[in-house]
């Protein structure tokens, strides 16, 4: 199964199931925001609980908050939000699309007779300085071969010119594109350069019209508050939770009794106005954080880098995603916020490419600084034994939700067999998730709606529902009963059958091994609690 089949198959299943919908739907949608249904919001919400279990709940050092998503504005003066979130866009003076300038890629149409089997850093700096590679061409980097073929067509002023795509050889990321109009070859390569809205080969990639130079666009959304919308009612949606953390700083450090190193965690909604929301709930406007601010003593902050980048990195295999596809990347100096020390990312290999959960930071004592600065308020930490005031540095492991859910969905997608009633192997979808994270942990069913089986099936189903998620069907065949669990990805059904009704046992059978185990029906409780406590 290709990238793309999967993701489409998962977004039908998502659909289809009741993990995600489109928001506003009978309206048409909204581009960017997401509605999670039943099943979904049940997934958010064990990943959310195991993230506060982990790190708030069974840990002394982490305390909790829930600050307001609507904050005194001058919490993003400080924060550097209202001058420097921004991103470079540019418009196109035609067609009136709008794109991200780190978006657009600009490609050299480099001549060459043949495609070599890889370009090495000897090949690529030649053809870089060969004077033949002279085209320049302005494209999304999501432009789909038809739309760059008709920008190729247009520059080299052939109507046969066609653009192939071919993989990489292994361990070169991404593909190669070429370009071949029957008589000559040519590469299609990345040429990251400044984009020149004079330059005739940079053109809207989506209808060939002028561009505009680069503007810069605040992500912030913004509202007003009371009657009057003018600048003195003006505030903005938090872009992230963490803000919210270091305003409170001095609040928990003079309400709890909690001494460095500690950290503040909180989980909530964030807004951001991205220019090109994409890759199903990846890219939203509107999103959950799961963001932890550790402080710590500067002499300490390098030793609490290390401890949270692989801490962090550990959890997300604790909930199942796997390690071939899970990766930590430190990022290099260059790619470094002027205010942070060290930073990585983790990032989970999605079917559109390698993209990132979480980030982990050191971001030095930029934050707090900043906001004693501006508030005039003293943001130092007293340390009563060494009698030393200072302010702290900070750790900063910042996840998203709907990330680790779209990660945990990708992971859990499968597809085999599994034997019908009659015993036939017949393809089952079947979501294998993580027992601490499957949105249901038991469904119960009657095998058939008589000799007081659904009684027996409702008792068992009652008692469970208390203790977890649990789901009751008598209707259908139960070969169907027990697929649609696989899809809803059910650890666990136990059934009630005619041997129940002469001994009292039920039988448990396994979503991924497909075993089915004979056990006596009051049980089932200390069974199931056995094989899904954390
Ligand atoms: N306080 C630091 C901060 O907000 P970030 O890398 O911009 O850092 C942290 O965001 C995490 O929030 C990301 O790793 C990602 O999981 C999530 N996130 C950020 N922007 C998002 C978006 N537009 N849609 C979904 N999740 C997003």
């Amino acid at each position: 199964m290709s990238d793309e089949q999967l993701m489409d198959k998962l977004t039908a299943l998502c659909k289809r199931r009741g993990f995600i919908f489109q928001t506003s739907e009978i309206y048409g949608g909204l581009n960017g925001f997401w509605d999670y249904g039943p099943l979904g919001v049940e997934l958010k919400k064990n990943i959310k609980d195991a993230w506060w279990q982990d790190l708030v709940t069974s840990r002394d050092d982490i305390v909790g908050l829930d600050s307001a998503i609507i904050m005194n504005p001058r919490v993003w003066e400080a924060s550097g939000h209202v001058s420097g979130f921004t991103d470079p866009m540019l418009d196109c003076t035609g067609c009136k699309a709008r794109f991200r300038a780190d978006q657009l890629d600009y490609f050299l149409l480099v001549p060459h007779p043949g495609i070599p089997e890889s370009f090495s850093a000897v090949e690529r700096k030649a053809l870089e300085l060969s004077p033949q590679a002279a085209v320049g061409i302005l494209v999304e980097d999501a432009s789909p071969d038809d739309v760059l073929q008709s920008i190729v067509r247009r520059r080299l002023g052939s109507k046969r010119a066609q653009v192939v795509t071919v993989p990489a050889k292994q361990g070169d990321p991404g593909t190669y594109r070429f370009v071949t109009d029957g008589k000559s070859q040519y590469f299609l390569r990345p040429h990251n350069c400044e984009i020149d809205p004079k330059s005739p080969d940079h053109k809207c990639p989506k209808c060939g019209g002028d561009i505009t130079e680069p503007r810069k666009f605040n992500l912030m959304l913004q509202t007003h508050i009371g009657a009057m919308e003018d600048s003195a009612s003006l505030a903005y949606l938090r872009p992230e939770t963490a803000q919210g953390i270091f305003a409170n700083f001095r609040n928990v450090v003079d309400t709890t009794r909690i001494k460095l190193p500690f950290g503040i965690a909180q989980i909530g909604k964030a807004f951001r106005n991205e220019i090109n929301p994409r890759n199903y709930t990846f890219r939203s406007r509107e999103f959950e954080q799961m963001e932890i601010e550790f402080f710590c003593h500067p002499s300490e902050a390098a030793k609490w880098y290390e401890y949270w980048r692989d801490a962090r990195y550990q959890w997300y295999l604790g909930l199942g995603l796997t390690r071939d596809k899970l990766h930590l990347r430190d990022h290099t100096p260059d790619e470094l916020a002027h205010y942070a020390r060290a930073c990585a990312d983790i990032e989970y290999d999605f079917p559109f490419g390698l993209s990132e959960l979480e980030g982990i930071a050191n971001r030095t004592d930029y934050d707090l600084t900043q906001h004693q600065n501006t508030s005039g308020k003293d943001l130092r930490y007293f340390d009563d034994q060494a009698r030393e005031r200072f302010i702290p540095y900070v750790i900063e492991p910042s996840a998203g939700v709907d990330r680790t859910a779209l990660a945990l969905l990708c992971q859990a997608y499968t597809e085999d067999t599994a034997p019908d009633d009659k015993g036939v192997a017949k393809a089952r979808t079947v979501m294998r998730f993580h027992p601490r994270i499957a949105p249901t942990k038991v469904a119960v069913f009657p095998l058939v709606k008589r000799d007081t089986m659904p009684d027996i099936a409702a008792a068992i189903y009652h008692d469970l529902r208390h203790r977890f998620c649990a789901f009751y069907d008598e209707k259908g065949a139960i070969g169907r009963r027990y697929r649609r669990q696989d899809e809803a990805g059910t650890p666990f059904c136990v059934t009630v059958d005619g041997q129940t009704l002469e001994d009292a046992t039920v039988t448990v059978r396994d979503r991924d091994t497909l075993r089915q185990e004979r056990i006596d029906k009051s049980r089932v409780l200390e069974y199931l609690q056995a094989r899904l406590a954390p």
